[in-house]
């Protein structure tokens, strides 16, 4: 039996958006009351693609203050950036040794990164899954709370950990680690906001790289903005049905409906309850009400705290170094168990 731990992760790259805060922020804030978590900022995720140096270390403060601001207590649980715990470079190494070339050359995300340039992107960015296998066995999690779109590659670190496991076997139990030494992290991906789309386009994800800001709802954007963005999302012109399956070929509308209810911590059929047989106005006007009640909070104490620059590397210094003493008993184990 494992330690039940959870670990997930945030790249510091852009704004932290909707899709982020449903999809995993407010997983995390939840999960403090049943276990012992893990919240990394995930910088050497982030330097897979070009960074400015001094916007990837405002990002890293930025996404710090969003996880202080959405309610994670760092000082009962653990925040820290990953490129101060060095067992995370050291782990991956390993891992790479464990991990198939042929399961990397499965993973979609590689693929839609790396678009027609693949033979231009970096090796890092190829290596991305592993590392993020490496994030997770590091602390021997048990459950990473993630959105849809990192599903793949929670099944590769599965895959990593159940290899490992077999063909390290025999040194396992000679190490006094029993059957298993990595447990196989559960994702947790469930709720209406697991793959929350672009306002602008319903069957795209909401994301930090959309050159369009009216595509995403930023965690920090003001009551204004968030209404012009709610006023100008995509719809079409029919009120919103009474039953689930009138969402069908509505993907717009489905997206609005399953961040009402995420927000409102409801199911998409009670949303429409609600509002089936309302028109868009209404119902948009009522979304924006809801964001702006949830938001704002947080969007104020991510600017009170973007102005506490030390108080942030304190909070990432001290989460560091408690980061650091697990993942070092880790990586003393899996040394051990290769034979180093
Ligand atoms: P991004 O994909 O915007 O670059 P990250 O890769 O840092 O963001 O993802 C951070 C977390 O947010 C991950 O758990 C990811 O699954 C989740 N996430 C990102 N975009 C969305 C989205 N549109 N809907 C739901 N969850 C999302
Ligand atoms: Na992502």
């Amino acid at each position: 039996e494992f330690h039940q731990r959870v670990f997930s992760g945030v790249q510091p790259t852009g704004n932290l958006h909707l899709g982020n805060y449903l999809g995993a922020i407010v997983k995390f804030v939840a999960l403090q009351n049943t276990h012992d978590c893990i919240y990394c900022v995930v910088d050497l995720h982030a330097i897979t693609v070009p960074q400015d140096p001094a916007e990837l270390k405002a990002s890293i403060r930025k996404v710090t203050a969003a996880y202080l601001a959405a309610g994670i207590d760092a000082t009962k649980h653990i925040v820290f950036n990953q490129s101060q715990v060095a067992e995370h470079a050291e782990l991956t190494w390993i891992l790479n040794c464990v991990a198939r070339l042929g399961w990397l050359n499965r993973m979609t995300q590689f693929k839609e990164k790396a678009g027609k340039d693949r033979e231009n992107v970096s090796v890092g960015l190829y290596d991305y899954p592993v590392l993020m296998a490496a994030d997770i066995h590091a602390y021997r999690a048990t459950h990473v709370p993630v959105g849809e779109d990192q599903k793949q590659h929670l099944e590769l670190a599965r895959d990593i950990a159940q290899k490992f496991n077999l063909d390290f076997a025999a040194s396992i139990a000679e190490h006094g680690h029993g059957e298993a030494f990595f447990p196989l992290p559960e994702p947790l991906i469930q709720g209406p906001a697991t793959r929350v789309m672009s306002l602008r386009d319903g069957t795209k994800k909401m994301s930090k790289s959309d050159p369009s800001d009216y595509s995403r709802i930023n965690l920090d954007d003001d009551a204004d903005t968030i209404a012009q963005k709610i006023r100008k999302a995509k719809t079409d012109p029919e009120p919103l049905p009474s039953e689930i399956a009138g969402l069908a070929g509505r993907p717009e509308l489905d997206n609005l409906v399953g961040i009402f209810a995420a927000v409102n911590e409801e199911t998409k059929a009670q949303v429409l309850q609600t509002f089936g047989g309302a028109n868009f106005s209404t119902f948009k006007a009522a979304l924006v009400d809801l964001l702006v009640a949830r938001l704002a909070p947080i969007g104020a104490e991510m600017s009170r705290l973007s102005r506490e620059e030390s108080y942030i590397d304190s909070v990432l210094a001290d989460g560091s170094s408690r980061a650091r003493a697990i993942a070092a008993e880790t990586v003393k184990a899996v040394k051990d168990i290769v034979g180093f």
